[in-house]
């Protein structure tokens, strides 16, 4: 390289994968490493906050170290460092701050704390710029479920949210009772594959505008089982995803005939989920407008999409300070 600063470093360690990402301008990925703690946390069936910081901690520093060996990148290639500042959980998100605050100030580097929601907001775009605005954004991951409107990658406007699960925490919950271990949500969708959608479940809120809550349909779930003590596991999964589907595609096509939009774009670890973007699909094909979505490896959490947002963050002059926010609104920066 050239020594141009022209690179974010982007830092991601809000929950449980320690994952960073050299970014340009444009969005291109020039390299990216995630240490996965799947197998810590695969035996608990859940995230365990105190384990996840202990593997942060370790595995931060050599994750850093690769990404720039490997792209043959040094610090004097860095515009800044975006490392999330919120939300998430405490202890995992300080230990990315740590890190991104102690190389910063080593290397002369500026150093920007981003939201955590503003990166996936954001990972449509990467490797190839996808969006066209205005544009209607649905983001499904462990954390959030939410519906917005924007008009430029930083202008956002909520439409609706989550009144209690998210669609992403309800797919870990059902995969638990259904013994599939976590991360929940792939094996669900693999199982649904190969079941009938044959049990009722509630599709719910579906004529409240566009909020959302899944609490009762994971509590449905957990009923059928209790009554059904042998049951088809793969129907179960097929007509658990077919209710979670129907809510997201109804929200979604109500959210875009209401307000002006060229777009769908679809975030968040669920936006991985075969079944629901071959859906989104036939949606925007029948609304006439595109679909965007970020490719399946920028999908779940990752360290580009948090380059990519601090890259906004740059040309706004806006550098919140690297401290962590546990709880963040989608509208700030
Ligand atoms: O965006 P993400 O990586 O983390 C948060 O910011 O929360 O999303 C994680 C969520 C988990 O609930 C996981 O089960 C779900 O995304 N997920 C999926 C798939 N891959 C990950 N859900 C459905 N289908 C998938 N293929
Ligand atoms: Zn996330």
């Amino acid at each position: 390289m050239t020594g141009k600063r022209e690179l974010i470093l982007g830092i991601e360690s809000s929950c449980d994968d320690t994952a960073i990402a050299l970014v340009d301008r444009e969005g291109n990925v020039l390299g990216a490493e995630v240490a996965t703690q799947e197998l810590i946390h695969g035996a608990h069936g859940g995230v365990y906050p105190e384990f996840a910081s202990r593997a942060h901690a370790r595995s931060i520093i050599p994750a850093i170290s690769k990404v720039l060996e490997v792209s043959g990148v040094t610090h004097k290639d860095l515009r800044a460092i975006g490392v999330t500042r919120g939300p998430g959980l405490i202890g995992s998100l300080m230990v990315g701050l740590h890190a991104a605050s102690g190389l910063g100030l080593g290397w002369g580097v500026p150093v920007i704390g981003v939201n955590h929601l503003r990166g996936h907001l954001r990972s449509a775009d990467l490797e190839q710029r996808r969006v066209t605005y205005p544009a209607v954004i649905l983001l499904v991951s462990g954390g959030h479920t939410f519906l917005a409107h924007m008009e430029s990658p930083t202008e956002v406007r909520m439409l609706g949210t989550t009144r209690d699960d998210s669609v992403g925490e309800a797919y870990d919950k059902v995969a638990r009772m259904l013994g599939l271990g976590y991360p929940g949500g792939p094996a669900i969708d693999r199982l649904a594959a190969t079941g009938t959608a044959n049990i009722s479940f509630p599709r719910p809120m579906m004529g409240e505008a566009l909020d959302f809550s899944f609490s009762g349909l994971k509590s449905s779930v957990a009923r059928y089982l209790e009554k059904n003590r042998d049951p088809i596991v793969a129907d179960v999964a097929a007509s658990f995803v077919r209710a979670c589907l129907d809510v997201l595609i109804a929200k979604s096509r109500a959210a875009l005939t209401a307000n002006k939009s060229s777009a769908l774009i679809i975030v968040g670890g669920v936006a991985a989920s075969p079944q629901l973007r071959a859906e989104a699909k036939s949606l925007t094909d029948e609304m006439g407008v595109d679909l965007c979505l970020p490719p399946l490896k920028w999908a779940t959490d990752n360290g580009a999409m948090i380059a990519l947002a601090a890259w906004d963050y740059v040309e706004l002059g806006h550098y919140p300070a690297p401290i962590a926010q546990t709880r963040i609104p989608l509208s700030m920066m």
